[in-house]
């Protein structure tokens, strides 16, 4: 069915079609408790009625405008979100590569002579050049790509030792608050703060790449709020609008000052369709009890998981709907196997199973996919 997609990238064997709060159906009928949301990105699940209305009006209204001009979707998302995150300004781009490359940039020229962006081994920032160089992964340093910008330094999370002389000559800390594509990978609060007092007494920026936690993921609205840390940058995308791209860098402070006209830019970057999807976003992780609805959701499936005792399953760790879970068999094979009994799960390793189910997924729909879960993980 349909044309040919470059080989890059490797396609499950389903053709999905619709989607029903946390339940995808593909094109044969059959349905899918989606612990996947798109990797993190349909925080409120699928055809969500206020989004949903918000992308409509907003369509039928004004899709894009460029950025010569400001639009009053524009101005109303940048100021709630400013006001929800307590920084300064942001620039809106349309992915989270996007969003850190202009963190990057940020860092650099604050930093003047200090060239040099330090983060985290086993982290993620993207797929650009530059955001492969700053992701601490080998695997991603594939030399066909190569030459990659140099000014990249990596240093183990939660290692006292290693902040010892690290910001010498650096401009920033970019910090992946939970490390999601490395492995669901829980930084210590205590050390990110001293990293960042490290970072700080260098004069360097405090970045945190917020990509993947951020708007609610871990159970905060930013997941930098439960490590303490205040950063001067934070990048957000995934998330932000429920599925429709877009990215941010937002910024404080003197950080927040850095750009001046002609810096940066991107057509597509808060365009207003984007923003009033976010604004739709925004409303519904700021009601009441959302976010302490997602701790509590984590929390039951990690229990629930780790109380089978299954031999399969080494380990489960987690912050809020950010879940990994450490498995004896590959992890590729278990995920085949979810997919043909209807549940989407992703991977994070050859033995990591990934579970990034919406926010707003509800018991009975967690339960269907945890029997699914169950079956698999057993047999
Ligand atoms: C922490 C983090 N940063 C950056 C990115 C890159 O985001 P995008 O794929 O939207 O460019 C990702 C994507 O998985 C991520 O998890």
């Amino acid at each position: 069915m349909g044309g040919k997609i470059m080989n890059n990238l490797g396609s499950l064997p389903v053709v999905f079609a619709s989607g029903k709060g946390s339940i995808l159906t593909d094109v044969n009928g059959k349905e899918y408790v989606d612990f996947v949301s798109g990797i993190g990105v349909n925080c409120l699940g699928h055809a969500h009625p206020a989004l949903v209305k918000a992308i409509a009006d907003q369509a039928a209204r004004q899709i894009h405008i460029s950025n010569y001009y400001n639009s009053d979707r524009g101005l109303e998302y940048s100021g709630a979100l400013l006001e929800k995150t307590g920084m300064d300004r942001v620039f809106f781009a349309n992915s989270g590569a996007e969003a850190n490359e202009a963190a990057i940039k940020i860092a650099r020229k604050f930093g003047g002579e200090k060239k040099t962006i330090v983060t985290l081994l086993k982290s993620f920032h993207g797929r650009t050049v530059a955001t492969l160089a700053a992701t601490g992964q080998e695997k991603f340093h594939n030399p066909a790509f190569a030459p990659y910008p140099a000014g990249f330094r990596h240093i183990p999370a939660n290692d006292y030792g290693a902040l010892e002389g690290a910001f010498d000559g650096a401009c920033a800390l970019m910090l992946e608050c939970v490390q999601g594509e490395g492995g669901v990978n829980l930084v210590d609060p205590d050390w990110a703060k001293a990293a960042a007092a490290a970072a700080r007494k260098a004069g360097a920026l405090v970045i945190a790449d917020e990509v993947q936690t951020g708007i609610g993921r871990t159970g905060f609205f930013l997941a930098s709020d439960f490590l303490g840390i205040e950063p001067d940058v934070v990048t957000l995308a995934k998330g932000i609008a429920g599925g429709v791209p877009m990215g941010a860098c937002l910024a404080r402070g003197a950080a927040a000052e850095v750009f001046v006209a002609g810096d940066h830019q991107s057509t597509f970057g808060g365009n207003p369709l984007a923003c009033a999807a976010a604004l739709a976003v925004l409303a519904e992780v700021g009601k009441g009890a959302f976010l302490a609805a997602v701790t509590e959701k984590g929390e039951y499936i990690r229990s629930k998981v780790a109380g089978w005792k299954l031999p399969g399953v080494a380990s489960i760790r987690g912050r809020g709907l950010m879940i990994g879970l450490d498995t004896v068999k590959p992890a590729s094979e278990l995920q085949l196997a979810c997919l043909e009994r209807g549940l989407c799960v992703s991977t994070a390793g050859p033995n990591i199973l990934r579970f990034l189910p919406p926010l707003n997924i509800n018991t009975d729909e967690i339960d269907r996919g945890l029997d699914i879960l169950y079956t698999v993980l057993r047999s």
